[in-house]
């Protein structure tokens, strides 16, 4: 596998496939990569004929009070996992070199309707960093096809919004969630959980599920049913954020039975973070 550190090895790689014809996938990443990271490499191997990755853990998309200095690094592994899984490169930038003028640039790409719901309620600026950075890599990499999993939901469908809204000539792949076995879905902050939290962390995924069946059953009117999700993820340890059964496409809150629906959750375990989604 390539490893591009630099903008300038990033284009001569990119020219290179480019001359040979070549379909470019790509799977942006902040690393510590787990069977879900691998995962989106082996979706994209199946949609191109070369798959890059990028491992960058964005500044912009953290809040202040936010784990940006204990993210986990581990490029070692990481970079041993992309190459067994045919990851033809890595680019790895350093901050200076996606925002060489500091964080306080000019240009942002925000996607408001999309963004200022769920997590970004709660995470004020985190999806305007995020659109901002992939439109970069995009503009970087210029892949034919990117895959993003479908465990950020919401960051699934502002990428895809921005994608239409921009004309990126991207084809963009949602990808399933990958699971312990217990159900938790697999996540780098995970490995912030105490064994005790770890232990308690997969009722978030069996609440989501049981909310699935109420929903199904018409149990309750839907923000009954949130209500007592809340309450139930209440009692099993978690401090919720949000718990919302949204429309698949608006991720709006949803009031009919015949739409697309989506639960959408976060929640704390101690001090960390976890979200999930499930699709109704
Ligand atoms: P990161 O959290 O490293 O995730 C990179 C990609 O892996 C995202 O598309 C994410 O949805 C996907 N992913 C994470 N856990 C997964 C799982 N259990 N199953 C399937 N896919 C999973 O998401 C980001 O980084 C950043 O916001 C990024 C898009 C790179 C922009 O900085």
């Amino acid at each position: 596998m390539q490893h591009l550190e630099s903008i300038s090895a990033l284009r001569a790689q990119i020219r290179d496939w480019r001359l040979a014809g070549k379909r470019i996938g790509f799977v942006p990443t902040m690393g510590n990569l787990h069977a879900g990271h691998f995962r989106l490499v082996d979706i994209a191997r199946q949609h191109a004929d070369v798959v890059i990755a990028s491992i960058f853990v964005n500044p912009m998309q953290f809040g202040q009070n936010e784990d940006l200095d204990k993210y986990p690094r581990t490029l070692a592994a990481d970079m041993q996992g992309l190459t067994a899984h045919g990851c033809a490169a890595l680019f790895t930038p350093t901050p200076a070199i996606m925002y060489p003028r500091g964080l306080d640039v000019q240009s942002f790409v925000e996607v408001p309707k999309l963004g200022d719901l769920h997590c970004g309620a709660s995470r004020a600026g985190h999806f305007r960093g995020v659109s901002t950075v992939v439109a970069k890599l995009f503009n970087l990499v210029q892949p034919d096809v990117a895959c993003f999993g479908q465990k950020d939901y919401q960051q699934l469908a502002i990428i895809r919004q921005m994608v239409a809204d921009l004309s990126f000539p991207i084809e963009i792949i949602g990808v399933p969630t990958e699971r312990a076995a217990d159900g938790l879905a697999l996540s780098s902050r995970n490995g912030y959980l105490t064994a005790e939290e770890r232990a308690k962390a997969p009722a978030l995924y069996q609440i989501l599920q049981q909310l699935k069946q109420q929903i199904l059953a018409a149990a309750a009117p839907y923000r009954e049913l949130e209500q007592n999700a809340k309450a139930a993820l209440q009692a099993a340890g978690f401090i919720p954020d949000y718990l919302n059964i949204s429309h698949r496409q608006t991720l709006a809150l949803a009031n009919d039975a015949n739409e697309p629906k989506v639960i959408l959750a976060a929640a704390k375990l101690g001090s960390t973070r976890l979200i999930d989604n499930l699709e109704v």
